[in-house]
């Protein structure tokens, strides 16, 4: 498996960093997937760890970063196995709490994992995590695509970690997964979120409350982020993209 590092921001006390997981062996088969780390004074929160295939590589890697030990939050946009699969794997190697939608907290003991007291389970309105002057926000992304969803928006970083949102499967082997042609990434972004995503009218609410926030970078849990201008390019396609239920008669013909 390559897992490929990339440090999206680095300043003072305060540092973000991508890692990303691809099999070439197993192209066909295996999601390729983006996990993150947020560091703050020392302090991890790990956002989407993923699934237990990528558990030993990624814990290994993250502790480059951060004391495994000092990982104080670990984040879930959703409840799929790409994204909280390994919940049992880093419960039983760190100490950290687990963050996810109310929707999806009795759901993880499908994934081996019953210590309701160290989740945090967020109502659907989202919340604030601050530390010193800067906070962490929990963002809606209700049906974005699962019901109970949401993103992460870091104040300091001003990052998106969009989810799936963004998500696109794209296999590249540079080293910075970055969009450098927004249109030419659009159609990788297409049948994705064609189907998965819950409706235009959802994809609006969810670019509304991003477009409040002073961002620089969104970083979807699949493909490339989007930074500069291809930010508000891919804000404004998925504004006006049809998804999901305005499919509804193609879906159910
Ligand atoms: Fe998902
Ligand atoms: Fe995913």
């Amino acid at each position: 498996m390559n897992n490929l590092e990339k440090v999206l921001y680095d300043e003072d006390t305060h540092k973000c960093v991508m890692f990303s997981f691809d099999d070439e062996t197993y192209e066909e088969s295996f999601l390729s997937v983006n996990q993150y780390l947020i560091v703050h004074n020392g302090l991890g929160i790990l956002i989407d760890p993923g699934s237990e295939v990528i558990f030993y590589q990624l814990i290994e890697a993250v502790s480059k970063y951060v004391d495994v030990d000092n990982i104080k939050y670990i984040f879930y946009s959703h409840q799929d196995p790409d994204v909280s699969g390994s919940v049992l794997q880093w419960a039983v190697s760190t100490s950290a709490r687990f963050i996810i939608s109310n929707l999806w907290v009795r759901f993880l003991s499908h994934y081996g994992f019953m210590d309701l007291a160290r989740v945090i389970s967020l109502e659907d309105c989202g919340t604030k995590l601050e530390f010193d002057e800067e906070y962490i926000e929990f963002v809606p992304a209700h049906f974005l695509h699962s019901p109970g969803n949401f993103s992460v928006y870091d104040s300091k970083s001003k990052i998106v970690f969009s989810g799936d949102i963004g998500a696109a499967v794209v296999n590249t082997i540079t080293n910075y997964k970055h969009v450098t042609d927004f249109d030419e990434h659009k159609e990788h972004l297409y049948g994705f979120h064609k189907r998965y995503m819950g409706s235009n009218k959802l994809c609006r609410a969810w670019v509304s409350k991003i477009e409040k926030l002073d961002v620089n970078i969104i970083a979807p849990q699949h493909g490339l982020i989007f930074e500069h201008k291809s930010v508000q390019l891919f804000l404004d396609w998925l504004k006006d993209l049809k998804c999901g239920s305005d499919y509804m008669d193609e879906l159910y013909s």
